[in-house]
């Protein structure tokens, strides 16, 4: 049984401004992942293409005027989809942490490093004084975090954003969850930093049991750390495969032209540069049919009308495009 799995999810957002009869507009559309336990999914797609928006449904933490509107999310024997703040709070933390891409939105400015692990560790544990704080050195020193009796009394401030983020592993870490979602937690470090932190999370996935759902735009970040793979673009999943499989065999255009554009960067030749042309169209503007028909090269006439479902082509490969249906 997978430890989480996430059922035909659909989301809106709106109305765009309160109070008026504007429609709600769709942001997620029948989404359907899942991940074993050990894993690691990866989340994959261009800014806009609605990964965040999925790991915030599994979190309970859609933005305001978000609402789930079809679906289940099952993790542990419940549907996340359909509890309410207050127990979503019980599973937060403990059973499910996050990491966000800007360390320092989730870490509170006015308080130590020390006194936000502490207060982690007594609310889900019960653990105070001596103990506490020794578990507290002891998740900083395992995110390689050095000096961590310096760190643990300094504020958020004083770190630097590599440093913050490894802080917020560390949290997430803490009460030892059976998933760890990270949204792009390398996207606001410097490249070097971004190197650093992933070889972070390939060491931290060798010696937990957790699962991960690792969201990134980066193709490399993918081959460097997925097992399997979603593919997401304009709130659809338009491939799923193993992360080999995504590699060797894309078989949506989308997920092809990901590999393109990605390739033309590591060849560094400017006549080589390759990007899918156009843009992801924006949620109460989709085009008829499918969603990539405008930016892709292969598009026929039913693409333009009717929206692919989800096949699976070979075992565990699946991809919503027509020209691939048998
Ligand atoms: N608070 C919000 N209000 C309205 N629309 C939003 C909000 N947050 C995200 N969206 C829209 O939802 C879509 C998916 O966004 P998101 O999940 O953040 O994408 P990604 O993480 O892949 O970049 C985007 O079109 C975005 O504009
Ligand atoms: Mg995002």
């Amino acid at each position: 049984m997978s430890l989480i799995e996430i059922r035909d999810l659909s989301v809106t957002i709106g109305p765009a401004r309160p109070g008026t009869k504007a429609p709600e507009i769709p942001i997620l559309k029948h989404i359907g992942l899942s991940v074993e336990q050990g894993e690691v999914l990866g989340l994959v797609g261009e800014s806009g293409c609605g990964k965040t928006m999925t790991v915030l449904s599994v979190m309970g933490l859609l933005p305001r005027g978000g609402r789930i509107t079809g679906g289940s999310i099952s993790f542990m024997d419940r549907d996340l989809a359909a509890l309410s703040q207050g127990e979503m709070g019980k599973i937060r933390g403990r059973h499910i942490s996050m990491i966000f891409q800007e360390p320092m939105t989730s870490l509170n400015p006015l308080m130590t490093i020390g006194e936000q692990l502490r207060e982690i560790l007594t609310r889900h544990e019960g653990l105070t004084g001596a103990a506490n704080k020794e578990k507290c050195l002891r998740l900083l020193r395992a995110v390689n975090i050095p000096e961590t009796e310096k760190i643990y009394d300094c504020a958020p401030f004083r770190l630097s954003g590599g440093m913050r983020q490894r802080v917020m592993i560390a949290m997430a870490l803490s009460c030892e969850p059976e998933l760890i979602i990270a949204d792009e937690p390398t996207t606001a470090l410097d490249v070097t930093t971004q190197a650093q932190i992933l070889d972070l999370f390939k060491e931290i996935r060798g010696r937990t049991r957790s699962s991960f759902i690792f969201v990134t735009h980066d193709l490399g970040v993918i081959a460097e750390i997925a097992d399997r793979t979603a593919v997401l673009y304009a709130g659809y999943v338009v491939e799923e495969c193993s992360a080999a499989s995504l590699f060797e065999k894309p078989l949506h255009p989308y997920t092809d032209g990901l590999m393109r554009s990605r390739m033309g960067r590591r060849h560094s030749n400017r006549k080589q540069l390759y990007s899918i042309p156009g843009v992801v169209p924006v949620p109460g503007n989709m085009p008829p049919g499918c969603p990539f028909a405008p930016r892709c090269a292969h598009a026929a006439e039913r693409c333009r009308r009717e929206v692919p479902p989800l096949e699976e082509i070979e075992k565990g490969h699946g991809v919503r495009c027509w020209r691939q249906v048998p």
